[in-house]
C-alpha cells in the first residue's frame, strides 16, 4: 500500500510510524486508520524488525483525536462503523507479538490518546497534552478509551476524565500512571529504549507481550498457567540456550531471534 496520511521508516531492528497529517494536528480520518491498519500488519510480517514506535509528525500534535471534519455528518450507523474499524486497528497494534511504544510530542486527545493507549507503553514531552475530551463533543471515546483507560489509569481517575474531557498536562500523566516517563530529547530516548529492547531475547520479549495481555484478562490461576506455558516455550529456543550459555561463560550473548 502507498502511503499519504503515514510514514513508515526502518532502522536496523526497529520500525517508526509517524501519524503525518500535521495540518490536521494528525486526526484520525478511516484513510488514516487503514493506512495505520496496513503499516502495522507490515511491521508484523517483518521478521527483521522487532520494535515498533509510533508517533506524530509536526512536533505539535501526537494525534489531536478522531478527525472531527470527517465525522461531522455521521448517522448513528456510520458512527459505530468508524468506532469499529478505529477499535480493529488499535486491536491489532495492541495484540501483535512485538513491543509498541508510543513516542509523545504534544496533543494526544480523543482517539490520539486511545492510539497511544493501545501500544504497550507511553513515553513523552514535557509540552504534551492527554485527555478524552469526546463529551465537550457530545459523544462518547470511541476507539477503545472507555476501556483502556480505566485499565490504565484505575476507574475513579478514568471516570473523572472521562465525565469532565478534562486534558492534562505531562506531569499529571505521570502522576496517574498514563504514560512511564517524561524525557528531554524524546525520539533519542524511546531509539535507545527500543534499541535495548530488541537487543533481549525477542521471543522472550514478545511472550511477556502475550503473558501480561492474556494473563491480565483472566483469573490469577490461568494467568499463572499461561506464563507457566509461555516459560516452558522458551526453553525449545536457540536463544534461551545462548543467553544461559553466555551467562556461565560470563560473555555478552548473541542472541539470533528464536
Ligand atoms: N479533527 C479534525 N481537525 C482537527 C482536529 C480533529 N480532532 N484537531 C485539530 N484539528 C485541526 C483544526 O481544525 C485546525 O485546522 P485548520 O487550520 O484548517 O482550522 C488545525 O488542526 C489546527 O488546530 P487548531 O487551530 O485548533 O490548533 P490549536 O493549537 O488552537 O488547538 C487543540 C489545538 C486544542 C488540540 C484543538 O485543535 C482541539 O481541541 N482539537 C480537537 C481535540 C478533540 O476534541 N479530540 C477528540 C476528537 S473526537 C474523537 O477522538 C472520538 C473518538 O474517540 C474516536
Amino acid at each position: 500500500m502507498e502511503f499519504k496520511n503515514v510514514l513508515l521508516e526502518k532502522e536496523e531492528r526497529i520500525a517508526i510510524l509517524t501519524i503525518n497529517r500535521p495540518k490536521a494536528l494528525n486526526a484520525l480520518n478511516k484513510d488514516t486508520l487503514l493506512e495505520i491498519k496496513a503499516a502495522v500488519e507490515e511491521v508484523r510480517d517483518d521478521n527483521d524488525i522487532y520494535v515498533l514506535i509510533i508517533t506524530g509528525a509536526g512536533g505539535k500534535a501526537f494525534v489531536a483525536g478522531a478527525d472531527i471534519t470527517y465525522m461531522l455528518e455521521m448517522n448513528a450507523q456510520e458512527g459505530r462503523e468508524f468506532g469499529l474499524l478505529g477499535q480493529e486497528v488499535f486491536r491489532l497494534i495492541e495484540s501483535i507479538e512485538k513491543p509498541v511504544i508510543a513516542a509523545i510530542d504534544g496533543f494526544a486527545l480523543g482517539g490520539g490518546c486511545e492510539l497511544a493507549m493501545a501500544c504497550d507503553f507511553r513515553i513523552c514531552s514535557d509540552k504534551s497534552k492527554f485527555g478524552q475530551p469526546e463529551v465537550g463533543l457530545a459523544v462518547t471515546p470511541g476507539f477503545g478509551g472507555t476501556q483502556r483507560l480505566p485499565r490504565i489509569v484505575g476507574t475513579g481517575m478514568a471516570k473523572q476524565l472521562l465525565y469532565t474531557g478534562d486534558v492534562i498536562d505531562a506531569d499529571e500523566a505521570l502522576r496517574i500512571g498514563l504514560v512511564n516517563y517524561v524525557v528531554d530529547d524524546l525520539m533519542d530516548y524511546v531509539k535507545k529504549l527500543a534499541r535495548k529492547i530488541a537487543s533481549r531475547g525477542q521471543v522472550a520479549v514478545r511472550y511477556c507481550k502475550v503473558a501480561v495481555n492474556d494473563g491480565m484478562q483472566t483469573d490469577i490461576d490461568r494467568a499463572m498457567t499461561i506464563e507457566a506455558d509461555l516459560f516452558g516455550l522458551c526453553f525449545a529456543t536457540d536463544d534461551q540456550k545462548e543467553g544461559m550459555k553466555a551467562f556461565v561463560e560470563k560473555r555478552k550473548a548473541e542472541f539470533i531471534g528464536k
